[in-house]
């Protein structure tokens, strides 16, 4: 099989090479940087014609979207026909293109299509995104289900993992840089999720592209905890100095609503798939084996 990955150079891309560098099939990513990484295609995901010279270059069978708009909730709450742009129009363009090259196409999806207050959330459970970032991706998600029969939604959330030259910091990359440094970090008690190593991610989303099993699909650790409890556990297991954490228990109020507490059932995908939900604890130990090695 021919792999395409947009993102190649985010936390998740770089890990779905590692994963496909294991097996037999060949892989193209992109970056808007060209000497991002060797081999790396440029491509801004939102340029059509950008688009199509690449599905023509690569004649692709699977085409995996990780690629995310810098900024996050926030940035996109504030420029909402960039949002719509990055997370609808360039999904819409990469699945017309799936279309015409009858490849597969798995878009990395949010549990901020759910508001939070009925957790856990299944797959078929009714959404209701309270931000824009979360209306963009449902619109991506509800565009591919009316459109496309190949194709796979992974929900995910909360993705972290080593990624010590990122631009994009992930929460524990974020509270690493700071902490070594000695600084304060804040931590919130108010926001609950479920840490997903990378690894896990991408092991579970090529398992799924592997069996040709088309739908969504939640794909997340098999813990629910809050990023302050999260955060103390990721200084005792790298010895970083525990008075250096801030507990936030008030939430902003300058930022995005959104889910604060947004469980994702794993049953669905640990009966589809044989890849291990990963936990709280055994993902930090494979953060601090990254680190290590
Ligand atoms: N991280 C999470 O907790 C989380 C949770 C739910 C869903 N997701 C989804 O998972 C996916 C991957 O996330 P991630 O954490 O791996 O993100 P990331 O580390 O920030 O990487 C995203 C990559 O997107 C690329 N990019 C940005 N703008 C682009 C554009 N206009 N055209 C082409 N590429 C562009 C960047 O590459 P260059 O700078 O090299 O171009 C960057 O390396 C995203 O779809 C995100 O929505 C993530």
């Amino acid at each position: 099989m021919q792999y395409l990955i947009f993102g190649g150079n985010g936390l998740v891309g770089k890990s779905l090479q590692k994963e496909l560098s294991k097996t037999n099939h060949s892989v193209a990513a992109t970056s808007r940087d060209a000497t991002a990484f060797p081999m790396a295609i440029a491509l801004d995901i939102t340029n059509r014609a950008e688009l199509e010279k690449v599905f023509s270059q690569v004649q692709p069978n699977v085409v995996i979207n990780a690629t995310n708009l810098a900024g996050g909730v926030d940035f996109c709450e504030n420029n909402p026909d960039k949002a719509k742009a990055f997370h609808f129009e360039a999904n819409k363009n990469i699945g017309e293109l799936c279309l015409q090259y009858n490849a597969r196409m798995v878009l990395i999806s949010t549990d901020y299509v759910f508001d939070g207050t009925q957790p856990p959330y299944r797959e078929t459970d009714a959404v209701c995104p309270l931000n824009t970032y979360g209306k963009e991706k449902l619109a991506a998600e509800e565009w591919m289900q009316s459109n496309l029969k190949n194709y796979c939604i992974a929900r995910t959330t909360n993705v972290f993992g080593w990624d010590p030259l990122t631009k994009t910091p992930n929460f524990l990359m974020s509270l690493y840089f700071k902490l070594s440094k000695g600084e304060k970090a804040n931590a919130p008690s108010f926001l609950w999720g479920n840490p997903t190593h990378v690894s896990q991610l991408s092991k579970t989303i090529l398992e799924l592209c592997e069996k040709e099993k088309n739908g969504i699909y939640h794909i997340v650790g098999s813990s629910y905890i809050n990023r302050y409890e999260w955060a103390k556990l990721f200084c005792e297991k790298l010895n970083f100095d525990l008075s250096l954490l801030v507990e936030q228990t008030e939430i902003p109020t300058n930022i995005a609503p959104r889910p604060f507490k947004s469980n994702l059932s794993i049953e669905n995908i640990q009966s589809e798939c044989t890849t291990p939900a990963v936990g709280v604890i055994e993902g930090l130990e494979l953060f601090r084996e990254e680190m290590a090695s």
